[in-house]
């Protein structure tokens, strides 16, 4: 029996890293796999949601018919591409490693070996949940993901604060197992109004519904 709980529901979600262009053949980039947006885009579509899936360059693929995949390549793209739908949905989950960074300029040909340093100028990105969350209406969700090396749950709850989230899914690098690249994750997820639910290392397939189930509970009662 297949429960529909997230049936007419609209789910912006990103997922993956973004490349950030320094010449025609280098980026900057980072290690996220997109393993577990895909797998929350996955347990919704199967709950009956609709997902935009915005997703960075990965090796992965998902074929759902309720998923429409959106590829970007950069932060700024990627960030167009969720302030216009954002709008239109009930409810964002942003799991993607967002560059902090990004070079102020790139070099149309490619930057030839000098013998000197070579020094990169970067300049800050824009921060899509913080964007997304000033956005946010009353009826509108918004949920964010923290990676964290010290004082995890303190800045992962500041985090939820400032960038206006209502739920944070906080994994740790301390924790082996979770985070970047595996199929793996070890969570906790920390609610707006000050709750937080402890996991085991589960699957990440298996952190998705977790993920699912406490969204659904908390937040889609009677809806
Ligand atoms: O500030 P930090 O990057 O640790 O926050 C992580 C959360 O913010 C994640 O949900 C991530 O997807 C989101 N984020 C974003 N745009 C950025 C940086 C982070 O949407 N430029």
């Amino acid at each position: 029996e297949r429960q529909e709980d997230f049936k007419g529901k609209k789910v912006l979600i990103t997922a993956g890293p973004t490349y950030e262009k320094i010449d025609p053949v280098r980026f900057i980039g980072n290690y996220s796999s997109g393993k577990m947006g895909i797998a929350l885009a996955e347990e919704l579509a199967g709950r009956g949601a609709e997902v935009l899936l915005v997703c960075g360059p990965v090796n992965q693929k998902t074929s759902h018919p309720a998923i429409h995949w959106v590829d970007v390549e950069s932060a700024s793209q990627m960030c167009e591409v969720a302030v216009k739908e954002f709008p239109g949905c009930d409810l964002a989950i942003l799991s993607a490693a967002v560059a902090d960074f990004t070079p102020k300029e790139k070099a149309n040909c490619k930057i030839k070996r000098e013998k000197e340093d070579l020094l990169l100028e970067l300049m800050p990105t824009q921060d899509i949940a913080a964007e997304l969350g000033q956005m946010k209406k009353d009826s509108q969700l918004l949920v964010g993901f923290a990676l964290e090396t010290n004082d995890e749950e303190s800045n992962a709850c500041s985090k939820m604060q400032r960038k206006n989230l209502d739920m944070i899914v906080l994994n740790s690098l301390n924790d082996k197992g979770a985070g970047f690249g595996g199929d793996t994750n070890k969570v906790t997820i920390m609610h707006r109004e000050g709750e937080k639910n402890v996991y085991e290392l589960k699957t990440k397939v298996e952190v998705a519904k977790d993920i699912a189930d406490q969204i659904a509970a908390r937040y889609l009662m009677g809806s």
